[in-house]
């Protein structure tokens, strides 16, 4: 009986933005109100923060048109109109006395039937809705959405007492279906899920680097990806999140956690910290640094690290302890603790409190480990859950040595003696409940997670760098699966293979992973180990294979479906482009961005661009510029929206899906729908724009490079480009074939790895993942 159609959101803050954002993203009308303003613009409070939504750098909208699905307000004078919505999210400042004020007022206007939620990190549902009337009661629940609202897929929902499940239920399917959040119902306690054990993990991180003495590089080089925690670690995400407000969270958390709740023992400021808040060294946001700084703002190279007894900033030390390098290249958590050096004591220490942390939390506060691991998975971006963790190092492995060491174990910790807290039975994927017994991990219909399914199956095929899975339904899959998912000969050794294979035995193929990134373009160590080993012979076939296997997949007699997330740039880019169909993920982001390394796309990228270009322009000179000037300045799309006016995203072909676990049944579906009467689409030859256009787009590149907005090197990038898309020297209107496109790739990438500014720019990338201009 409830159902979202209106909805309103109620202050037009961090998250009252994010939150108005997406909902304008899943196609839904949005009435945003906030305080009204003193001014003659009563509404400029709103009107700034739709502002900010439109930052280039985290754009919270799929595509600047879409503000105009939400309308501004204030409190004071549209506060009727809220009778519209069927669905009000209050995120204002997080004081109860403002929050309690704010329903009453509500409530006498909304209509019924219409649900209320709040976005509150820390106040129990029953103090928000003490005193309201029971009507209300039964509509209202929490909706905690985590920052930034359209990149963190976490979603908790919190009932209250008085909630009717229905509205529960409304809310779950929503916000999975339309926002794109993993739904994790959670208990009215102190901090949910996410917050509880994330900054518990952080603070025990922070305090546990103070009590060894750990530099922040090195507490971060380990309390970071090698853990499979984003590689912020814990100085860079307080310095991310701002230092005030991190002591402001884990103050709040000390004043609603039960008095002999683990948290209290690492929550304690640290007096250096306070001496940074008072100077305002609060972190990136501040503008005078936090525990790290760059000393120039656009140099990569002048990260800096603030010296904690000198209070001074000091040159950042790039050196990682060697046992977090080996656990990070073998994906291996229980490397971190191996050792007996004080690194492997801090790894040990952080991870054996935040783990037995989490299993202190079953059942009590959840029955389910799988709410837990979920949690922090989608909030905060761990790789794995606390109980995956702990299934890595080992539980009987995890429970010796806190008795060796005399310290107890949790009882759900303890229950796992012997045992793991997932396993696979009867070829499903199951998972400890708090009764001690295996139950199936399900999800709801039309979510699927690979990083799950993979674990019921084994690979047809593998390599360090990619799987085949047969994945049932007729449908075969390849994972790519190394560090970043970048590229190189055995990606596409396994590809091919794959093509084979499904051509033979399958309906078709999906390319698909669970990563955070799809494929961040082809190994540049790789290229770079070419390059300085003067193999230009190497480097070309190495090219001709990418670019054959790209082919012959699109070739291949059965459909092949990408279904890409985060970043698929460069090579990665490239393999997307040559798919029949593209279940792209709403955030993905996708472009070909070789030119910032001093390169071309060397895997068909330039061809696919000019070929889109010119099916859309139909007119060879109009399609070679705008290829030219797409792939000369790299230009990326930041969601599939944004990706169509790129030709990057194929209307009326490719789709996208707000939630990530849905992208893979999508992709499977498109396999099946386009397997019935496929047959391979070809590319006819198309004319040549020939030399007067590449004339003309060198004088392009040197007024350009005089007017001081291009770099002497990206003017022969530029020229290399021009080459190719103009057909390489031939008469205008002279047919070239996609082979003949591919020749000029090749071509043209030999030439610029051949020169040292290239070489200084792929260096460049490698050692600090920005690019160089020269
Ligand atoms: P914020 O301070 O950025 O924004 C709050 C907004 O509410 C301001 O624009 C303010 O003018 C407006 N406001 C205050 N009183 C109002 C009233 N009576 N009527 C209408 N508007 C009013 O705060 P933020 O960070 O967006 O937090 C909002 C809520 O979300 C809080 O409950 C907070 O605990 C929660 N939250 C915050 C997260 C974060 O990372 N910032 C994450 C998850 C939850």
């Amino acid at each position: 009986m409830y159902r979202i159609e209106k909805t309103a959101v109620i202050g037009a803050g961090t998250m009252g933005l994010g939150i108005a954002g997406q909902l304008a993203n899943a196609g839904v009308e949005v009435l945003l109100l906030d305080l009204p303003s003193d001014g003659p613009e009563r509404n400029a409070i709103a009107a700034r923060g739709l502002e900010r939504l439109l930052d280039e750098r985290q754009p919270g909208l799929l595509h600047p048109e879409y503000r105009h699905r939400i309308t501004i307000g204030n409190v004071e004078d549209d506060l009727e109109r809220l009778a519209d919505a069927d669905w009000i999210t209050e995120a204002v400042v997080e004081r109860l006395d403002v929050k309690q004020a704010l329903y009453r007022r509500l409530d006498a206007v909304r209509k019924p039937g219409s649900m209320v939620s709040s976005n509150t990190s820390t106040i129990p549902i029953a103090l928000l809705v003490d005193g309201m009337p029971e009507t209300f009661r039964r509509e209202f629940a929490i909706t905690h959405f985590f920052n930034p609202v359209r990149f963190m897929r976490l979603l908790e929902l919190v009932r209250g007492e008085d909630t009717r499940p229905e509205v529960i239920e409304c809310l779950a399917q929503f916000n999975e279906a339309r926002m794109g959040k993993g739904i994790v119902v959670c208990n009215d306690t102190p901090g949910f899920l996410g917050n509880r054990v994330g900054v518990f993990a952080i603070q025990t991180a922070l305090h546990a680097a103070f009590r060894l003495g750990l530099k922040p590089e090195a507490a971060d080089a380990i309390f970071g990806r090698p853990m499979g925690v984003p590689k912020t670690g814990v100085f860079g995400l307080y310095d991310l999140i701002g230092i005030d407000l991190m002591s402001d969270v884990a103050r709040s958390l000390v004043s609603i956690l039960p008095p002999d709740d683990a948290f209290h023992a690492v929550a304690g400021e640290i007096p250096v910290m306070k001496r940074m808040i008072a100077e305002g060294r609060i972190g990136n946001k501040g503008g005078q640094g936090g525990f790290y700084r760059f000393a120039d703002p656009r140099d990569a190279t002048s990260r800096q690290t603030l010296d904690l007894e000198t209070f001074a900033y000091r040159a950042f030390e790039r050196s990682v302890p060697e046992s977090a390098a080996r656990a990070e290249r073998a994906g291996d958590p229980a490397l971190l603790i191996a050792g007996d050096d004080v690194y492997a004591e801090y790894a040990w220490d952080v991870l054996s409190r935040t783990l037995c942390y989490a299993a202190s939390l079953v059942p009590a506060v959840n029955a389910s480990l799988v709410a837990i691991d979920d949690a922090m998975k989608l909030g905060y971006n761990w790789v794995q859950g606390p109980f995956e963790l702990m299934d890595a190092l080992g539980v009987d492995a995890l429970l010796e040595r806190l008795e060796a060491e005399g310290r107890s174990a949790p009882a759900f910790l303890q229950q796992a003696r012997g045992r793991s807290f997932y396993r696979v039975g009867a070829a499903r994927l199951q998972y400890l409940g708090a009764d001690g017994a295996y139950r199936d991990l399900e999800r709801p219909a039309g979510i699927r997670r690979f990083s799950e399914e993979r674990r019921t199956r084994t690979p047809r095929q593998q390599n360090p760098a990619a799987s085949y899975y047969d994945i049932g339904q007729d449908v075969g899959l390849v994972e790519f699966h190394s560090k970043a998912n970048t590229l190189d000969g055995d990606s596409m050794g396994l590809l091919a293979d794959a093509v084979e294979h499904a051509s033979a035995h399958c309906a078709g193929l999906v390319i698909h992973n669970d990563a955070a990134h799809f494929s961040c373009g082809v190994n540049l160590a790789g290229v770079l180990a070419y390059i300085d080993q003067q193999d230009w012979d190497g480097l070309d076939a190495f090219l001709a294979h990418f670019q054959q296997t790209v082919l012959g997949m699109r070739d291949a007699p059965v459909p092949v479906v990408a279904a890409p997330a985060g970043l698929s740039l460069g090579g990665g880019f490239e393999v997307v482009l040559h798919c029949d169909r593209v279940i792209f993920h709403a955030n993905s982001v996708t472009g070909l961005v070789e030119s910032l390394v001093g390169l071309v796309p060397g895997g068909g990228g330039v061809k696919e661009t000019l070929y889109r270009w010119f099916e859309h322009e139909g007119d060879p000179a109009r399609a070679a510029w705008q290829a030219f000037k797409q792939v000369g300045y790299g230009k990326t799309a930041h969601s599939p929206v944004m990706a169509q006016s790129l030709q990057m995203f194929r209307e009326g072909c490719d789709a996208f899906v707000m939630n990530r676990d849905r992208m893979l049944d999508q992709a499977v579906r498109a396999v099946q729908e386009l397997a019935g009467d496929y047959r391979p689409a070809g590319r006819e030859p198309l004319p040549a724009a020939g030399p007067a256009v590449r004339e003309a787009m060198d004088a392009w590149l040197q007024d350009t490079h005089q007017q001081g907005r291009l770099g002497a090197h990206d003017v022969n990038v530029g020229r290399q480009i021009a080459s190719i898309v103009t057909g390489g020297g031939v008469a205008a209107g002279t047919l070239l074939t996609e082979e003949d496109l591919l020749d000029l790739e090749r071509t043209a990438f030999l030439a610029l790895a051949r020169t040292p500014e290239t070489r200084a720019r792929i260096a460049h990338m490698l050692d600090f993942g920005t690019p160089l201009r020269n």
